[in-house]
């Protein structure tokens, strides 16, 4: 059993536990079979938290793209601590696990979807670098995509100064 905090990726297998997970936090658990078929395509990873072999938290990252959000972008969705396991720097470390997957797969930016009345996530989620990309609307209420540049493009000028040197071509 890992002691302490271990953040791992999902498998078909834990289902039962991601669906306990969000029932905790009052989330529904409908859609599962589907999240779990985007993961075997390759299309989604969700990340499992536990703390001394019992489970804590999840996060999901699409890796597919959305309407409107700039190319090489990955979505993080579903962010969730136990109530019991919050304000330890749970959802921080979640939410940095998800980032180093999006860079991983070569991808450049994150967004996520954040409800404008959650001030908890919105700390979280500025305090980590994310910015308002868009102004949207839920069926139940006003709320933001954020986004975070993970991998910043190449400062052209300095490239220029390089190229200039003969460093790069
Ligand atoms: C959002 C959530 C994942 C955060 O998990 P967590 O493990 O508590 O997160 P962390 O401990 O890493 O960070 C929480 C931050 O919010 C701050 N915070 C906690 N309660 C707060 C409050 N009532 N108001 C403002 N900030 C608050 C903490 O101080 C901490 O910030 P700091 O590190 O700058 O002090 C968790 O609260 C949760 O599961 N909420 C329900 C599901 C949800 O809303 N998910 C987000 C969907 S977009």
């Amino acid at each position: 059993m890992a002691v302490g905090l271990c953040i791992q990726v999902a498998t078909q297998a834990h289902q039962p536990v991601l669906s306990d997970l969000r029932r905790q936090v009052g989330w529904g658990a409908g859609g599962l079979e589907g999240s779990f078929l985007a993961v075997a395509e390759g299309r989604q990873v969700i990340l499992i938290a536990e703390y001394d072999g019992g489970p804590v938290g999840a996060v999901t990252v699409n890796l597919t793209g959305r309407p409107n959000t700039p190319p090489r972008t990955g979505h993080i969705s579903d962010l969730l601590v136990t109530p019991l396991w919050r304000r330890r720097g749970i959802g921080g470390s979640l939410l940095r696990a998800a980032e180093q997957v999006i860079r991983e797969r070569g991808y450049t930016d994150a967004t996520l979807d954040v409800e404008a009345s959650n001030a908890v996530a919105l700390h979280l989620y500025q305090r980590s670098g994310y910015r308002r990309l868009r102004t949207i609307r839920f069926p139940w209420g006003p709320g933001y995509t954020l986004r975070k540049v993970l991998v910043p493009e190449p400062d052209q000028s300095s490239f220029s100064l390089l190229r200039w040197l003969g460093v790069v071509r």
